[in-house]
């Protein structure tokens, strides 16, 4: 089974000459074209917004390119926040999704105007502290064993994140008792997730929680959050999740949750990263080694420093051998890169077409969690980001780092040699 490039291999040849490999490359034609379809989607619901999960793909060329399609920025970080305003995307754009969050943090999002989303009862007060207490709050809900998550995010009631029910329901009066005026609601309870109904049924959980709260405090929700979560098709027999259904049902969901119970308008959003940007990048390696011992290896140039996902959740990534797609895939390898890891592999026991030193690599689905995830174990550098532009000239969005970069926080001056 084959998945399909946007570009052919003497055209990343081209590219090659000007920026080496290992290197990201993203299409922008597809990832606007997936964001207005996202839109489209949902365009019954009132105010709905995607608030772009920022640690997905942190390049502020790609926020922007995020920002002109109508997409807000979902931060978790101070980091992210300052790329979220280099984009240009400020005030109620911005998604302030953190966890165990510094007070610097709070204040940079409280300057900003962005809505803060709490993720403990105690954070309100804390907030209060240190930044004041806006008039909009959110609060990040754990469901606990009230639903089952999935693989990666792993349970509820074991996972770190949110408020318990009692403690929203006390959270949202505290709020207002210290002069909050305006509530959201948010939740994330899964991750990667390709069965549709996970979404539904999170959906439907939050409209319910939406109408409790009012039922037993008088608060009006105005936003609920379902988070990010939804999954891509990594392996080419998988399907993208259908968004129009999700929508559909979240639609019925919401007719017969909120506007039954007469609190509408209540805005949908999400803060969508993998889904947005995922399927649209690849990182494009080249061969260096081929290894034969017990079992066949093809080593790279790069490693799980320039994507961490198969080396620790034994994630599947497709692998194209550039100008070999209609070969025969009748060799088997494990792709591996240079760490002194046994877990530094793309894939394990791949069957592929022969592959030769020099052949170029495409890693497929690197679009979100890939570069951003990267680090600098065994003193390996993190990639440079190209950008594939609808005009079909590459642009560098981000350099390579060098060594002088890895070397910058050390002073070699003190060493007395
Ligand atoms: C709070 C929060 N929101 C959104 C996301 C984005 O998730 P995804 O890229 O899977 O949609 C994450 C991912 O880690 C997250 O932790």
């Amino acid at each position: 089974m084959t998945k399909s490039l946007p570009f052919t291999r003497a055209e990343i040849e081209q590219v090659i000459q000007k920026h080496p490999t290992p290197f990201h490359l993203y299409h922008e034609q597809a990832i606007r074209q997936n964001a207005r379809e996202l839109l489209a989607a949902f365009s019954w619901a009132p105010g709905f917004k995607e608030y772009f999960a920022v640690k997905a793909t942190p390049n502020p060329y790609i926020l922007k390119i995020l920002k002109e399609e109508g997409l807000g920025a979902d931060c978790s970080s101070l980091a992210e926040l300052i790329l979220a305003e280099k984009a240009g995307i400020t005030g109620e754009n911005i998604m302030f999704s953190s966890n165990n969050t510094p007070a610097h943090e709070f204040r940079k999002a409280k300057e900003l105007g962005a809505i803060i989303n709490l993720d403990d009862i105690s954070h309100i007060e804390y907030l209060e502290q240190h930044a004041g207490l806006p008039e909009l709050v959110s609060f990040r809900y754990n469901p606990g064993p009230l639903r089952g998550g999935n693989a990666i995010i792993g349970l509820p009631q074991e996972a770190k994140y949110g408020f318990t029910r009692k403690q929203i329901l006390e959270g949202y009066q505290i709020a207002r008792d210290k002069g909050g005026k305006r509530f959201g609601l948010h939740t994330m309870v899964v991750s990667n997730e390709l069965d549709p109904y996970s979404f539904i049924g999170t959906a439907e959980m939050l409209f319910d929680l939406v109408v409790e709260i009012y039922q037993t405090t008088g608060i009006r929700i105005e936003f609920v959050n379902f988070g990010g979560g939804i999954g891509i098709p990594y392996r080419p027999e998988e399907k993208r999740v259908d968004l129009h259904l999700i929508s559909r049902e979240i639609k019925r969901a919401y007719e017969e949750k909120i506007k039954g119970a007469g609190l509408a308008p209540v805005r949908v959003t999400m803060e969508l990263g993998r889904a947005i940007t995922g399927p649209f990048g690849y990182l494009i390696s080249t061969v260096l080694h081929k290894k034969e011992i017990y079992k066949n290896y093809v080593g790279l140039d790069a490693c799980m420093a320039n994507l961490m996902r198969p080396g620790i959740y034994g994630a599947y990534h497709h692998i194209t051998v550039l100008g070999k797609e209609n070969w025969p895939h009748d060799h088997v390898y494990d792709v591996t890169g240079s760490l002194c890891e046994n877990n530094d592999k793309f894939a394990i026991d791949r069957k592929l077409p022969e592959i030769t030193r020099g052949d170029i690599i495409v890693i497929h689905d690197t679009g979100a969690h890939g570069h951003a995830m990267g680090f600098n174990y065994n003193g390996k550098l993190r990639s440079a980001e190209l950008l594939l532009r609808p005009n079909g000239e590459v642009q560098l969005i981000r350099r390579a780092e060098t060594l002088d970069d890895y070397f910058s926080t050390l002073d070699f001056n003190g060493l007395d040699v």
